[in-house]
């Protein structure tokens, strides 16, 4: 596993655009899933204003449910607004998630499906939550979790809240997201972390051990991890280092 401390947030986006354009130069066709939430933001600006010719299939990490997919809330239009439409990725090199499937769990199925055609995820850039959960694989999730519909913890309902006004009760219960069975395939993952209130669960995730109730453990036992982290999520990491 491979760690770069980043100066502060913004230092953060631009170590993980180099880190993405380097993979992207080596292989621009590749198959990369990207996350929503607040760490991926200075990234998204930094490839926005430095990356042109993007050729890469975009796959959906995860995805709310009992959304209409053209609901803004939905992550794949978070997405598209941040990164997808100012790099013009086309419609056809989006794998998305439907927000609306009334069938969840044969959405979840088709999608990792389709991803399997695709030839696999090439590059899982990541976003840790604050109890360990990578994707929507909240605690507990077992290590072979298939992508599948899950059950949002209040936790992470609470995080998300500032999406939808602030009020919690807008925010959905549930979601689809790539287990982390699909997601320990990944042929390179970047993890990216910032803030102080993330040194905890990132020194429990890289450093403490390995169970299902901090999913991101798995990241321990997988070869090409690149952790990028700014010097507050890092703090409590490069002590115990
Ligand atoms: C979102 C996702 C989540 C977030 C995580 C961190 O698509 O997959 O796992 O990456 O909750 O969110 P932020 O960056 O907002 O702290």
């Amino acid at each position: 596993m491979h760690i770069i401390i980043a100066k502060d947030k913004q230092d953060l986006g631009k170590k993980a655009a180099e880190t993405v354009g380097m993979l992207l130069k080596k292989s621009p066709k590749a198959n990369i899933c990207l996350p929503t939430g607040n760490t991926p933001l200075p990234l998204y600006k930094e490839l926005r204003n430095t990356f042109t010719n993007a050729e890469f299939t975009y796959i959906a990490l995860d995805e709310y449910l009992g959304l209409d997919k053209h609901d803004p809330h939905c992550f794949s239009n978070w997405l598209a607004r941040e990164i997808l439409d100012p790099l013009d990725i086309p419609a056809k090199k989006r794998l998305l998630i439907d927000p609306s499937a009334a069938e969840a769990d044969s959405e979840a199925k088709r999608h990792e499906k389709k991803i399997t055609e695709q030839g696999g995820i090439d590059i899982a850039v990541l976003g840790l939550g604050h109890n360990g959960h990578i994707g929507f694989n909240e605690p507990g999730s077992a290590f072979k979790s298939p992508t599948r519909k899950v059950k949002l913890a209040d936790r992470t309902r609470k995080a998300n809240a500032a999406y939808w006004g602030g009020d919690i009760n807008k925010v959905p219960h549930s979601a689809i997201t790539l287990g982390l069975d699909i997601l320990s395939s990944a042929r390179q993952t970047i993890l990216l972390v910032s803030g102080k209130d993330k040194a905890d669960i990132l020194q429990k995730s890289l450093a403490g051990p390995v169970a299902e109730d901090i999913p991101a453990t798995y990241l321990q036992n997988m070869e090409n991890v690149v952790v990028i982290a700014d010097e507050d999520a890092a703090s409590k990491l490069t002590q115990s280092r």
